[in-house]
């Protein structure tokens, strides 16, 4: 169904200071939704306002706890099908399970796929989001996907430190690309390491190419999560005589335990990473840094609405 050139905002409870954030920079009211719980843990949503005919974005990061946060959006879109949304985008700054995008033992199910697939169902026409863990998650999507980015902000930041002697770090093969885009943007050298999971949650860096002797690393990460990827890296790079004065820049901040034990590192000098997901204080590592991305959001949200490009925001 057509919209009639009216736009909504909501949000779903897993980050509702983005969503006022992006409704501030889009000089727009969130619009009210009703959200609770029944007695046995199961969802109830009820818009406030009506959304016939109208383009509805509604905003939830799948962070923890995700499968709670998923549902919660699933339910939101159902309502908003059923209430006769003209267009309904799903807004998902961070797509949880993004990391089981492909089968790396037998019998294993491809969990990002299936999100994809429960999510086009119940009836989002769109989706836009941030960094995908796999850039091919896109397409996963029948329906199209604005997939924007975050490097352009995280870059600008750590231009203004002016890190002479930096070197940018790719602390995994996934991650070489946008770590060899930042490295141009930066006019800096490259790093690459290699990582293998042997379990879950367990990373083992075992190799890097290029120079770090003298410099300052400045790890690039789309996602920190128990911070094990980062601490393996940190000590590869100081045994081969890096400087303890380290940056990691990442996109998604979702910090599990034991990330806190694991980043009070005396090496690190700053985290930095987005507001795409809510970072509560107490789990906060120190020295760390959010940049919001409410008006990179807000700005595409804009254009998908008046249907113009998107993609001057990846410069
Ligand atoms: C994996 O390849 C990702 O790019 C991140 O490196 C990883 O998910 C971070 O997880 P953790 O902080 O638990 O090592």
């Amino acid at each position: 169904m057509p919209h009639n050139g009216q736009m909504k905002l909501f949000t779903g409870t897993a980050n509702p200071a983005l969503g006022q954030e992006v409704a501030d920079f889009l000089g727009i009211s969130l619009g009210g939704v009703h959200i609770s719980r029944f007695a046995s843990g199961e969802i109830y949503v009820r818009y406030e306002e009506s959304v016939r005919g109208i383009d509805v974005f509604v905003l939830q990061p799948l962070s923890a706890p995700v499968n709670e946060n998923l549902v919660e959006l699933l339910i939101m879109i159902d309502a908003l099908k059923r209430a006769s949304a003209g267009r309904i985008t799903a807004v998902i700054p961070y797509y949880g399970y993004a990391r089981q995008e492909k089968k790396t033992a037998p019998r294993e199910p491809i969990t990002a796929r299936m999100v994809a697939d429960i999510i086009t169902t119940v009836g989002a026409d769109r989706v836009l989001t941030m960094d995908l863990h796999a850039p091919a998650i896109q397409g996963f999507f029948n329906i199209p996907v604005d997939h924007m980015t975050a490097l352009p902000m995280l870059a600008q930041y750590i231009r203004g430190k002016g890190i002479a002697n930096g070197v940018i770090i790719a602390p995994d093969a996934g991650i070489v690309k946008k770590a060899e885009k930042l490295a141009t943007m930066l006019d800096l050298p490259l790093g690459v390491m290699y990582k293998r999971r042997p379990a879950h949650n367990v990373a083992q860096t075992t190799f890097v190419i290029g120079e770090v002797d003298g410099m300052q690393p400045i790890i690039i990460e789309d996602i920190i999560d128990t911070g094990g990827s980062v601490e393996q890296v940190i000590e590869a790079l100081l045994s081969r005589g890096a400087l303890p004065e380290i940056h990691i820049l990442a996109t998604h901040g979702v910090f599990s335990p034991p990330a806190l034990e694991r980043l009070n590192h005396p090496a690190i000098k700053e985290i930095v990473v987005t507001n795409t997901i809510a970072i509560p204080p107490e789990r906060r590592p120190a020295n760390l840094k959010i940049l919001s991305v409410a008006p990179l959001l807000g700005d595409t949200i804009r254009r998908i609405h008046q249907n113009i490009s998107v993609s001057a925001l990846f410069n």
